[in-house]
């Protein structure tokens, strides 16, 4: 009886688990200044607390996603998604000034 009891348990964990989503870490970009040949990982994820880059919170908080990184090939000025909306990650696309971002309300503790 008790199997039973844990494989339904199981069963249902595993058929009610969604996919992770990136929540909206910030409804603006961030401003990074980047040097040729440094590996950045850009959070996908929303959770970090060192935005706009991963501080390894996905590990917990949304494990099936995964910090981009990516490799500038000169020292610059960049403007990363801080919403998490992007189409074209790990960049801004302009995407946080609609409403679904700019009228989101977070969560406490999020
Ligand atoms: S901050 Fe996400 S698209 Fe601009």
């Amino acid at each position: 009886m008790r199997l039973l009891q844990t494989l339904s348990v199981d069963l249902r964990r595993a058929y009610s688990s969604k996919p992770s989503v990136p929540i909206i870490a910030a409804k603006h970009p961030f401003k990074l200044e980047v040097k040729a040949g440094k590996v950045y990982p850009w959070c996908a994820c929303g959770h970090s607390k060192k935005q706009p880059l991963c501080d390894g919170s996905h590990r917990t908080a949304a494990p099936d996603l995964a910090p981009l990184r990516f490799t500038p090939t000169e020292d610059k000025t960049l403007w990363l998604c801080g919403c998490k909306q992007t189409k074209k990650a790990p960049y801004c696309d302009g995407t946080h000034k609609q409403s679904h971002v700019q009228s989101f309300v977070p969560e406490s503790g999020t």
